[in-house]
């Protein structure tokens, strides 16, 4: 096993005053509004993990079956001797389906906040790949980053955004990240992003409203968070989920509304809550190839491969630097 585990600190995340000073502002803003990061401690990531096999949510089934058909084209286009940089720690069989198919790479570099779960990505993927150099980063893939030093030069260094975690950014933060990572890939690297494509209301809403109700439970987790880390009082059975399609802006929004009027302590603020008042959650924004390709050259990108799953509904889209 090539792991520099000493790369990994112990849980990260920010300290209490810094979550109070973000959850008091975004509760005493209007509308309210709270950052959709908050969603994954322990419990909100197992639940995500278990949103991924609800069968209305087809967008890790797409990607995989993406994967499962172009992974070895993929490979082909990205080259041998890639340094594959992955933000976030990976799903391990998409990471591993990539991996499998890449000639010769020079390390795999997770990046994700906590160390848990990079500790079980790193142990997950040394077991099927034991000659791959892993240089995990416990850091915030948001910020900018100081990549390790690689074992041996890369022909190119390539950022790995699947899952279409750039949808959980509104337009303008999207391309500011992209822009980052245009940076931090080079001149002669790239960036294989997940991009959820535009479809049907109806097929959309499924997804983030599956029948077991995992997405609720998902949702409302942060209210469970709230009070086990900041002592709030949020009272589960007043709050409920909400996700619809607005297809005016090509997104799924997620509320969380108030069953009732409420008042609830964060800190020293007493917040009122209006009965069905919503207090926004995330976003999941889905793309055209065009809205994807104009995102992509706000941040001095161009799409140089799109490769689909077989039905159509996701794509996986190579982004390199944009001549000037
Ligand atoms: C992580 N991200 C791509 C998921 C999405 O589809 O926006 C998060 C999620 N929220 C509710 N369901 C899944």
């Amino acid at each position: 096993m090539s792991v520099q585990a000493y790369a990994v600190r112990d849980e990260q995340r920010p300290p209490d005053d810094v979550l109070l000073q973000v959850v008091q502002r975004g509760l005493r803003a209007t509308p309210k509004r709270l950052p959709s990061w908050l969603f994954y401690d322990e419990q909100g990531s197992a639940l995500f993990e278990q949103i991924c096999e609800q069968p209305e949510y087809y967008l890790t089934r797409a990607e995989i079956a993406l994967l499962n058909q172009h992974a070895g084209d993929i490979a082909g286009v990205l080259g041998p001797d890639v340094r594959l940089v992955e933000y976030g720690s990976g799903h391990a069989i998409k990471t591993r389906l990539l991996l499998e198919h890449l000639v010769n790479p020079v390390a795999w570099v997770p990046i994700e906040l906590s160390a848990e779960p990079l500790r079980q990505a790193m142990a997950r993927m040394s077991t099927h790949f034991p000659d791959l150099p892993i240089q995990p980063l416990a850091v915030d893939f948001t910020k900018s980053l100081r990549l390790p030093v690689p074992p041996r030069a890369p022909r190119r260094t390539v950022l790995y955004f699947p899952g279409s975690t750039i949808g959980n950014f509104e337009d303008r933060d999207a391309a500011q990240l992209l822009r980052k990572m245009r940076g931090e890939m080079g001149d002669n690297g790239g960036i294989l992003v997940g991009a959820d494509l535009k479809k049907s209301r109806k097929t959309i809403e499924a997804a983030y409203n599956d029948r077991a109700g995992i997405t609720t439970a998902f949702t409302l987790n942060m209210l469970t968070r709230l009070n086990r880390e900041l002592g709030c009082n949020f009272d589960l059975g007043g709050f409920r989920h909400r996700a619809r399609y607005n297809a005016m802006a090509g997104r799924i929004e997620t509320h969380i509304l108030s069953n009732r009027d409420q008042r609830v302590q964060v800190g020293r603020y007493d917040i009122p809550f209006r009965e069905d008042e919503a207090m926004l959650v995330e976003y999941s924004c889905k793309y055209s190839l065009e809205d994807f390709a104009a995102l992509a050259a706000t941040a001095g990108l161009a799409v140089q491969h799109v490769w689909l799953d077989p039905e159509g509904l996701f794509s996986l889209q190579y982004l390199t630097a944009r001549a000037v």
